[in-house]
């Protein structure tokens, strides 16, 4: 079959998110489960000592972290401009339709054209950067809804693996993949292809100060070598490998 190519401000999940959500929601991803959530999960854990504290879940796909906030006892509002992933999401937290029954605020809507009617303690945006097309300008949007001691968790692919070498189609190492601005992301099915942003740390470090954000804290993690995981090839590389990079954004000076 030819390989189709997807324009990701289309909603392509509408149509390719079957898979993705039955890996995801089935603890199955590798990335998502067992290399970021940990330390997602521990940038987050406070959310559960405040009581309804305002969560933004940005992109929220299936809803993983967005039912974790709702047992945590947040507001959680949740957008996604892709209706099948609100339906997923709506279904994984057990809401079935409306929104607000069970604190839970779903928007099928990008970020960039939500408009909040309420500041928050946390913005969450899990596996998002690539997503965004002008860094600066959804960090900024992001930076305008936190409250007074607001932050934000976000995360992507390591830029060492986004710009590391790659081969060519004669199976040659290129050390050219600097130049490419894009990569290319297949977890949709080989059949589904999308064009995700690349960003190097200096231009997140960069576009998070522009819109007057610091990283305050930042994780690189790498699996255990003895990790108990089906895959161990997977396991063996990723254990010397960095594959995530996980932030913790805020203000630079009180609003
Ligand atoms: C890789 S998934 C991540 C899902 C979820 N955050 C997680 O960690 O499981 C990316 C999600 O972002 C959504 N998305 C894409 N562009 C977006 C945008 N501009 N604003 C908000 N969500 C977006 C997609 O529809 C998709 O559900």
């Amino acid at each position: 079959m030819k390989q189709m190519e997807l324009d990701v401000n289309v909603d392509i999940y509408d149509n390719f998110s079957s898979e993705y959500i039955k890996v995801r929601l089935t603890e199955g991803a590798l990335f998502n489960e067992h290399i970021e959530s940990p330390v997602v999960r521990d940038f987050i854990k406070d959310i559960k000592s405040f009581k309804r504290v305002n969560v933004l879940d940005v992109g929220c796909g299936p809803g993983v972290y967005t039912k974790s906030f709702y047992k945590m006892g947040a507001n959680v509002v949740a957008i996604d401009p892709s209706e099948t992933m609100i339906d997923a999401a709506r279904k994984y937290c057990g809401v079935s339709s409306g929104h607000g029954t069970y604190n839970i605020d779903f928007k099928p809507v990008k970020l960039m054209d939500y408009h909040n009617d309420r500041d928050f303690y946390l913005v969450l945006a899990t596996f998002m950067l690539g997503y965004f097309d002008d860094l600066r300008s959804s960090f900024k949007k992001m930076e305008e809804m936190l409250g007074r001691s607001g932050r934000i968790v976000t995360s992507s692919l390591h830029p060492e693996r986004l710009f590391a070498v790659s081969k060519n189609d004669t199976g040659y190492l290129s050390g050219d993949n600097n130049r490419n601005k894009k990569y290319e992301a297949d977890f949709l099915g080989k059949d589904a292809v999308i064009h995700l942003n690349k960003y190097s740390f200096e231009q997140i470090f960069d576009a998070a100060s522009d819109a007057g954000l610091k990283v305050t804290k930042m994780k690189e993690p790498l699996l255990p070598a003895d990790y108990n995981y089906h895959d161990k090839l997977k396991v063996d590389f990723y254990s010397r490998n960095h594959s995530i990079a996980v932030f913790e954004l805020k203000r630079k000076s009180k609003k």
